[in-house]
């Protein structure tokens, strides 16, 4: 059984104690993407509108006189449209099939490669972008001195939230509705108590070291379907579904179908840009 599936079938006040600060670089749990690439990109994104005044800000956060190394790239959703406004990326990711995805649509530098080692020089590159990968890493400390080691300026990271709400909405007091927090209730435990292996930014972010530079987009909204939100969770698109046993994530789906089937959500989303100079990285 590959080392992930066995760590994420440890209960989760276990899995802490392995991969507390301090030790958490010498156990090394890869979340490769490798069996969700098809879906990946089928996955609701942020609404349009907020992507691309995203993208802007990025371009006056990330452009300057060297390369960008993204970093966790997966498919190319940043590194391919940054490509199109004529900053130089260059992708790595640990795992093949989102690699080959984001050939496919367009990009041009591509590496796999684990963010632990990296096969790059000193201070190779300017900046250094990350979306969505720092909470996958369970030795991100080594893996953020390893983007300090190649990176001469900062790492820039984007964080994305969202929030759904079933239409029609009654007023503004409901809860959330969380597809994927709902199917791991369903799941029951141990599932439910999955924990990602990294570390969450905004407890690097408000805990370790605070970044100087703050930038917060948002709130936008837009309506997605819930026939295609279960379809992701029936094609296990989200990496805490993975080591959900075949019977029990049938179960979780069919109970999901009822309370979601031909709804529609309201997704509200915004994003948070934060940066930490290498030196910072370094003091992690
Ligand atoms: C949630 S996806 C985000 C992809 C992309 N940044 C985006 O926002 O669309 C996380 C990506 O990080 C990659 N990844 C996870 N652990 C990694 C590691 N140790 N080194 C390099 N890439 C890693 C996964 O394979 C996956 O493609």
């Amino acid at each position: 059984m590959p080392v992930l599936r066995i760590f994420l079938r440890l209960p989760a006040a276990r899995r802490k104690r392995l991969v507390r600060p301090g030790h958490a670089d010498r156990l090394v749990v890869d979340v490769s993407f490798d069996r969700c690439s098809e879906q990946f990109d089928k996955r609701p994104g942020l609404p349009p509108p907020l992507f691309e005044e995203l993208l802007d800000r990025l371009v006056d956060q990330l452009g300057g006189n060297g390369p960008v190394l993204d970093l966790g790239a997966g498919t190319g959703r940043f590194a391919i449209p940054l490509q199109a406004r004529g900053i130089r990326v260059v992708e790595v990711d640990i795992s093949h099939a989102m690699l080959r995805r984001a050939r496919m649509k367009g990009a041009r530098d591509v590496c796999v490669a684990n963010a632990m080692r990296l096969p790059f020089r000193d201070r190779t590159f300017e900046t250094t972008l990350t979306v969505s990968i720092l909470h996958l890493v369970a030795s991100w400390r080594g893996a953020l001195h390893e983007v300090a080691r190649v990176t001469r300026n900062r790492l820039v990271n984007v964080s994305e939230s969202s929030r759904l709400y079933r239409l029609p909405r009654k007023d503004g007091s409901e809860e959330p509705y969380d597809p994927l927090g709902r199917y791991l209730e369903i799941a029951g435990p141990p599932w439910r108590e999955y924990t990602h292996p990294g570390h969450h930014w905004v407890d690097l972010a408000e805990r370790i070291v605070p970044p100087k530079t703050r930038i917060t987009i948002g709130p936008r909204r837009q309506v997605v379907d819930g026939d295609w939100l279960l379809s992701l969770i029936e094609a296990r698109a989200y990496s805490p579904q993975w080591p959900v046993p075949d019977p029990v994530h049938a179960a979780a789906l069919e109970r999901l179908r009822i309370e979601m089937a031909i709804r529609q959500f309201e997704q509200i989303s915004e994003v948070e840009i934060v940066s930490w100079t290498s030196d910072e990285l370094r003091s992690m």
